[in-house]
């Protein structure tokens, strides 16, 4: 399949078939999204890689969480637009609407993997060596300036900045964690495995944690559900809930001028 109909055909799926997918092909889409882009090339992501029926307790664990959680949320979002379900609704089919709709989250249906995905905050060894190298290089950054008072702001502004490194750092792990989910769902895509990325599962990180022996450490930034597309589903329903509102950009040109020209989905 060709890249751009993998990225135009990729929906999250939620029912699966009961056939489950082989080891080496989910080997191979792990393999093949070790190749997103990462912030320093730190290739943040670990993966644990429950195979069908392995995340029976940590669905045990989600379930009351996301009922608690998800259900007042979604059934506000649904009341003030009910078109985001495609369709108009009043009264009881809301409340049946959202109950479907946090099921949908909760449950995963046939035999899907489950790839919790997981990555190391940064330790104390590193936030300790940004430290160490501002405060080395701060003599020498603070004999450039002439002034006293130049010399204190730039001081200030170091140990500013060693702060603002460590918080962009970890901002900069979520983008590249989150580039290797995406590129991971449409190797799959590609390839006619089915998949849905849930952040649900990090409502339950805690747990996560414990049942699966993940450093204490350890961010978990959500799962990818995979299995073979359940031939029953509703493609019909998957369309209409996922469909796309015009990008909002702003040109800017060479001249300094700028202007709204949002980019329509095809
Ligand atoms: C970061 C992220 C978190 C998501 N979390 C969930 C989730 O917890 N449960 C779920 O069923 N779908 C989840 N999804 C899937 C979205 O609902 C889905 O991508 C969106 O509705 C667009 O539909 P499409 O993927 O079929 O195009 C998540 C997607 C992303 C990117």
């Amino acid at each position: 399949m060709e890249l751009d109909q993998a990225i135009r055909t990729r929906r999250s799926e939620r029912h699966f078939s009961d056939e489950p997918v082989p080891r080496e092909v989910v080997e191979a889409l792990i393999a093949e999204a070790s190749w997103a882009p990462s912030a320093g090339n730190r290739q943040p992501w670990r993966v644990a890689a429950l195979e069908p029926g392995a995340a029976r307790p940590l669905v045990d664990a989600l379930e009351p969480k996301a009922w608690e959680i998800l259900y007042p949320t979604l059934r506000e979002v649904i009341a003030r637009d009910p078109g985001v379900l495609g369709q108009q609704l009043s009264g009881r089919e809301l409340t049946d609407a959202t109950l479907s709709f946090v099921a949908r989250e909760i449950y995963l249906k046939g035999a899907p993997w489950l790839l919790v995905i997981h990555f190391p905050r940064p330790s104390a060894l590193e936030r300790g060596k940004v430290i160490a190298t501002t405060a080395a290089l701060l003599p020498h950054r603070v004999a450039t300036r002439r002034s006293v008072r130049e010399k204190i702001e730039l001081a200030l502004f170091m140990a500013q900045h060693a702060n603002v490194a460590m918080r962009t750092d970890f901002l900069a792990d979520v983008g590249s964690v989150a580039g290797f989910m995406y590129g991971l769902t449409l190797a799959a895509a590609a390839r006619g495995v089915a998949s849905c990325v849930q952040y649900s599962w990090a409502l339950v990180a805690d747990e996560v944690r414990a049942t699966l022996g993940l450093p204490a450490g350890d961010e978990v930034l959500g799962a990818i559900a995979l299995g073979w597309p359940d031939p029953n589903a509703d493609k019909a329903l998957a369309g209409r809930v996922s469909a796309r509102k015009p990008v909002a950009v702003t040109w800017y040109g060479a001249d300094g001028a700028h202007e709204p020209g949002p980019v329509r989905p095809e």
